[in-house]
């Protein structure tokens, strides 16, 4: 059977194998506690939900443009004028289905066949496939603790070449939760405008910030891609939408991709948006923020009392990656014993990269503190 050479290079998300065997766990009749799960718990706020299910009673079923509702394009602008003092032009506002549609168009805009892209390692799985599927080399930085688990600005330049088409970065991070510096990003930027290279930003999880606000990098240059979605901050991953924010000089060729490969982000979806901005919303994103951080703040000091050890703070995001070489050097068959024998499932290293996977694992708060609560204390009577 023919099958294309880059399906080699792309590997699903070992996760998912135990989210299965977590879910076969809970029908025979086991209780799970789940540290696994990328998404927030909570439901989609009810002022958007309702918008959604206005705009299909009304019948707004059709396609949208490319790069989205013009009205939606504005409220995003105005958002980041409201939340950053940044201005930024409507018209460099494309709306997406979900980051990962942002990302893929950003790539497909800047990156030709064996170009590569660096990016950390460890870090967002999907990132390196969607660089795969351009025939692209994705290069993993590997970070530790000691910078953040984000790239040096050494390094990066250490690891650029004629080849280097851009470079990716999240803040906050998945998997660390750890946040880029404004000096680090200035940086990034001057290096890859130096080498006639692009930098993109994902800001997924900037909503989720614990200490002071993260300042957006749209702040340091019009010349950054930042990328961001509902799907986080804003409780909307089922509804598939995100967005990014192009230099000018990209979005003809972006709105061109967007034609050709999605024809649009769905429109209920878009409509719904429109009320995720209202204070209401607002308000109810930022009660759940707090709890994501009173989850964070438990969760943290009560794991190193265990025994695993987290050296960089995470700031935002709801993860926290752990150094689990107290009690294995193998974290896949490590966080399936975890899930079989102690009812916890986490997530493994592997899934992030090639950078000392077998000793760390992924922990997500996307769970009740009661859940946390009562996972700590299976995994302390399990690991005593
Ligand atoms: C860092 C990062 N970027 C992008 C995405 C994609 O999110 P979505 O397509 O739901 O907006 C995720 C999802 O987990 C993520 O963690």
């Amino acid at each position: 059977m023919k099958r294309a050479d880059r399906m080699q290079s792309i590997q699903p998300f070992h996760v998912m194998a135990l989210l299965a065997r977590a879910r076969e766990l809970e029908a025979e009749g086991r209780t799970i506690i789940h540290m696994e799960i990328g998404e927030p718990d909570f439901v989609t706020p009810q002022p958007v939900i309702d918008a959604g299910i206005r705009a299909l009673q009304e019948g707004y079923t059709h396609y949208t443009p490319a790069v989205g509702l013009q009205v939606l394009r504005e409220r995003i602008a105005e958002f980041y004028k409201q939340r950053y003092d940044v201005d930024v032009e409507p018209r460099r506002v494309i709306v997406t289905p979900g980051a990962s549609a942002a990302l893929q168009l950003i790539l497909a805009a800047v990156v030709n066949p064996g170009e590569q892209v660096l990016m950390a390692d460890p870090g967002y799985p999907c990132n390196r496939n969607f660089v795969y599927l351009l025939n692209g080399q994705p290069l993993g930085i590997s970070v530790t603790a000691a910078s953040n688990y984000q790239p040096t600005s050494q390094q990066v330049r250490d690891y650029w070449t004629t080849q280097t088409a851009a470079l990716l970065v999240a803040s906050p991070s998945n998997p660390t939760g750890t946040l880029l510096g404004e000096h680090t990003l200035r940086e990034y930027h001057a290096i890859a405008a130096a080498q006639g290279g692009c930098l993109i930003v994902d800001e997924i999880y900037h909503g989720l910030v614990y200490g002071e606000q993260a300042s957006t990098a749209l702040a340091i240059s019009d010349e950054i891609f930042v990328v961001n979605s509902f799907s986080k901050y804003f409780g909307m991953t089922g509804w598939r939408l995100g967005w990014l924010i192009a230099p000018q000089a990209y979005v003809t060729d972006i709105d061109k991709l967007a034609q050709n490969l999605f024809l649009a982000a769905p429109t209920i979806a878009q409509y719904a948006a429109l009320k995720a901005f209202d204070e209401e919303s607002i308000d109810i994103l930022e009660a759940r923020r707090r709890e994501f951080q009173q989850r964070r703040d438990y969760l943290l000091p009560a794991l190193c009392d265990i025994g695993f050890d987290i050296p960089a703070i995470p700031d935002g995001a709801f993860y926290l990656y752990a150094n689990c070489s107290r009690f294995t050097d193998d974290s896949f068959s490590f966080s399936s014993r975890l899930l079989e024998e102690a009812g916890v499932a986490i997530t493994p290293g592997i899934d992030f990269g090639v950078n000392q996977p077998e000793t760390h694992v992924r922990f997500a708060y996307t769970t009740s503190l009661e859940n946390l609560q009562e996972g700590v204390r299976r995994l302390r009577e399990y690991l005593s």
